[in-house]
């Protein structure tokens, strides 16, 4: 395998993922507690690193593990949670920080799991979203980019774990 195109420059990205974090810390400039990120481990965890560096508002974070794909570039469509959050909530401001929405199961298997702790808004950020792929009707409320149904790499998305390490958003292609 080897990477084609390049879709996003680490330029192109840094600029969005200010704006999307002005966005959000507009959106919740009068929060009573801080807002909770939950970032969304593996894919999404070079994106919540840069995004709340930029949020201006006060914050928590907190991680979940989740899997669908194992090492395959295809979604198998069924989620395990492997790595739950520590931190409660019960009527907190909580946002979900994805790095790509695809089919949607993730996010919807997710979502619902998270609005039976009764948090008092979820909202969902994500860098990336397949629009043409989506299996379920559902779309983050803060994208960064729309991206075609490509196997993209980099940035914290992977194939088989390697290349997230990649500061830019690449195709992934055979040799
Ligand atoms: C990826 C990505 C999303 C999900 C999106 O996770 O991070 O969580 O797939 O696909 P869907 O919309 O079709 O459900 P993956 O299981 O590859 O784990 P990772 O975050 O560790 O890379």
């Amino acid at each position: 395998m080897k990477i084609g195109d390049i879709l996003i420059t680490p330029e192109q990205i840094e600029t969005r993922v200010k704006a999307l974090a002005a966005e959000i810390s507009r959106d919740y400039q009068t929060v009573e507690q801080p807002l909770i990120f939950v970032g969304m481990l593996k894919g999404a965890f070079i994106f919540m690193a840069d995004l709340v560096r930029h949020i201006t508002v006060p914050t928590q974070m907190d991680f979940l593990i989740l899997s669908s794909y194992g090492d395959a570039t295809k979604s198998s469509g069924v989620v395990r949670m492997l790595y739950d959050l520590q931190v409660d909530i019960v009527n907190r401001d909580v946002i979900l920080v994805e790095d790509i929405v695809d089919t949607g199961l993730t996010l919807h298997y997710i979502s619902r799991e998270l609005e039976l702790r009764s948090p008092k808004t979820l909202k969902i950020c994500s860098l990336l979203s397949k629009d043409e792929c989506r299996k379920i009707d559902i779309e983050p409320d803060y994208v960064g980019f729309s991206v075609p149904d490509r196997f993209v790499v980099g940035y914290g998305l992977d194939y088989a774990q390697q290349y997230r390490n990649l500061p830019y958003i690449g195709v992934l292609e055979e040799d």
